[in-house]
């Protein structure tokens, strides 16, 4: 507006005025020369010449508030505008390396670990963890009682074995009703509120999920022998001899022909394990509804995980022909024990992994909610063959399990040498889809103690290996402190495990209202019991007043 081009000459007005003019001559006249009001002056001889005028543009300096047109032709100077543009070119070059370097470092910086990753999974058995009411019995609310056992260990993951409705002749892997809680460990009130509690204290529970068969004092089953229309084939029966009956070669896991003559029905039924776990007919649509229905049962609870019983034998062969023998001379008679067929027919079917996946997916929809994962490992025992164990992880289009269960270390107390245990970790490691989360067991319900099986020379080693190999440990409660097997007569022969030993107190501190515990408590409790393994530690972690580790105390 005041600044005006005007035949070759130029008009400066308010940016004269303005105090970032320089007075050259320093007696105002400037302002006077080439004001906005020319009329005034204009025609006196100090009007200077074009020239002059436009030198004393040159001896402008950018001043703040300048208009817009002084401004421009600043702007548009090479010594303002290379700079500009080097400064901009700069600031962009560098925006898009900063956006680069960020998705590069996300795209390579490892996954935060997911709470299964980042703790060691425990496993407690709750017959023989803590007795609260005195029946000699371990139940849920000593669960409740010993939790704080976990925070001192660090320890986030508790997977309990089964504690449904049962008749117990495996320990509770033999169900009679999905939806309820044995009366033995309590009341399903006091499931959620041992649930409510391990959540306050940020602990998982991970519990068994049993498909394969169900008790034979299940509902289904009951009505399946009566031949109900809805539940006739809920189990797998064929005909058979009544006096023989074995309408195949097939053996169960625990030995013997896997069918059994049912009177009822006038048929044979499967049972891949004992005769009183039948085998569920997963062909039948009806029973695969039922399953779903029972994972959403608990995912509903709230409960954070499941471990997958015995996944590799939910299917079997529709078409029941015999089995391949693996001394093909054995008189078929003498074929007995499952390692005496090839299970080609029984295990690991077309299908298997469908249903996982399908129930995987159905966990998913309990995940979304932030740090609720719930997380899905299955139990297969594939020995020699690694690659079907490594099938039942998730593949990088469909999920399934977090992690098969790597049963290779359960070697280890029997075998115990440095190039052995390489072997076993390669064997994992080397084996396993690119991507994918490790996990390593060293002890369980299905086998002896560490301690009496490698002796304790081994106990500490084998427990350091656990943790420090990269992946998921899970131990066995008890191995923590080094518990043994005990003999057991033969009618105390239920299960060789042993209450926990949490004190030298009577009965080991597993219960405190009686003489009595389910089955005898380890002589060893003295000596070897919880509170004096915390004994050894305490002293150091108050000293330093660091937060407790994962500590286990051998
Ligand atoms: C595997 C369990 O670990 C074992 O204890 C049980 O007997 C079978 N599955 C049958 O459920």
């Amino acid at each position: 507006m005041s600044l005006k081009k005007h035949s070759g000459s130029l008009e400066l007005g308010e940016c004269t005025r303005n105090p970032g003019y320089r007075d050259v001559d320093g007696d105002g006249s400037a302002a006077e020369t080439i004001g906005d009001h020319p009329g005034e002056k204009r025609d006196s001889t100090s009007v200077k010449l074009d020239s002059e005028a436009a030198e004393e543009y040159t001896q402008l300096r950018p001043y703040a508030g300048m208009p817009k047109e002084v401004l421009l032709l600043y702007s548009s100077q090479a010594r303002y505008r290379v700079p500009r543009e080097i400064l901009f070119w700069l600031t962009v070059a560098c925006t898009l390396a900063l956006v680069a370097l960020t998705i590069a470092v996300i795209a390579l910086s490892p996954r935060c670990l997911s709470w299964w990753q980042s703790s060691p999974v425990y496993q407690i058995y709750p017959r023989s963890f803590k007795d609260s009411d005195g029946d000699g019995v371990g139940d849920l609310k000593g669960i409740q009682e010993q939790l704080d056992h976990f925070q001192y260990l660090n320890i986030k993951s508790v997977w309990i074995s089964p504690f449904y409705r049962s008749p117990m002749k495996d320990f509770g892997y033999d169900v009679e009703d999905f939806r309820a809680i044995d009366p033995l460990f309590g009341t399903m009130q006091d499931f959620e509120d041992l649930l409510a509690e391990m959540h306050n204290k940020g602990l998982k529970l991970i519990m068994d999920f049993i498909p394969n068969h169900t008790s034979d004092r299940h509902r289904w089953f009951n009505l399946s022998r009566l031949r109900d229309p809805h539940y006739e084939d809920y189990y797998v029966w064929t005909d058979c001899n009544a006096t023989t009956p074995r309408p195949n070669n097939w053996v169960s896991v625990f030995g013997n022909s896997s069918w059994t003559y049912d009177e009822v029905r006038g048929q044979c039924y499967l049972h891949q394990f004992l005769k009183e776990q039948p085998d569920l007919n997963f062909r039948n649509p009806h029973v695969r509804q039922e399953m779903i229905d029972i994972i959403h049962f608990w995912l509903g609870k709230g409960v954070d995980g499941f471990r997958m019983d015995a996944v590799k034998h939910i299917l079997e062969a529709a078409h029941l022909r015999d089995e391949p023998q693996v001394d093909p001379n054995k008189p078929p008679e003498l074929v007995t024990s499952e390692w005496d067929l090839h299970h080609d027919y029984t295990t690991s079917q077309l299908g298997l992994h469908d249903l996982l996946r399908e129930w995987r997916a159905e966990m998913d929809i309990y995940s979304r909610e932030p740090g609720r994962y719930r997380f899905m490992v299955t139990e297969s025992y594939d020995y020699h063959e690694v690659d079907k164990t490594m099938m039942y992880y998730s593949t990088p289009l469909v999920k399934e399990s977090d992690f098969p269960f790597n049963f290779y270390l359960l070697d280890l107390p029997q075998n115990t040498s440095g190039l052995w245990v390489q072997h076993l970790v390669h064997l994992w490691m080397a084996n396993m889809p690119k991507g994918q989360w490790a996990n390593w067991v060293v002890g369980n319900h299905d086998k002896p103690r560490i301690a009496s099986s490698s002796g304790h020379t081994y106990i500490r080693v084998i427990n350091m290996l656990l943790l420090t190999l990269p992946g998921t440990p899970t131990t066995y409660y008890g191995e923590e402190i080094g518990m043994e097997n005990i003999n057991v007569t033969d009618s105390q022969i239920q299960d060789p495990r042993s209450p926990m030993q949490w004190s030298d107190d009577m009965n080991a501190g597993f219960n405190n209202k009686t003489n009595i515990t389910w089955l005898p408590v380890h002589p060893d409790y003295r000596t070897v019991n919880v509170e004096v393994e915390n004994s050894f530690i305490l002293l150091p972690h108050s000293v330093s007043s660091q937060p407790p580790q994962t500590v286990l105390y051998l």
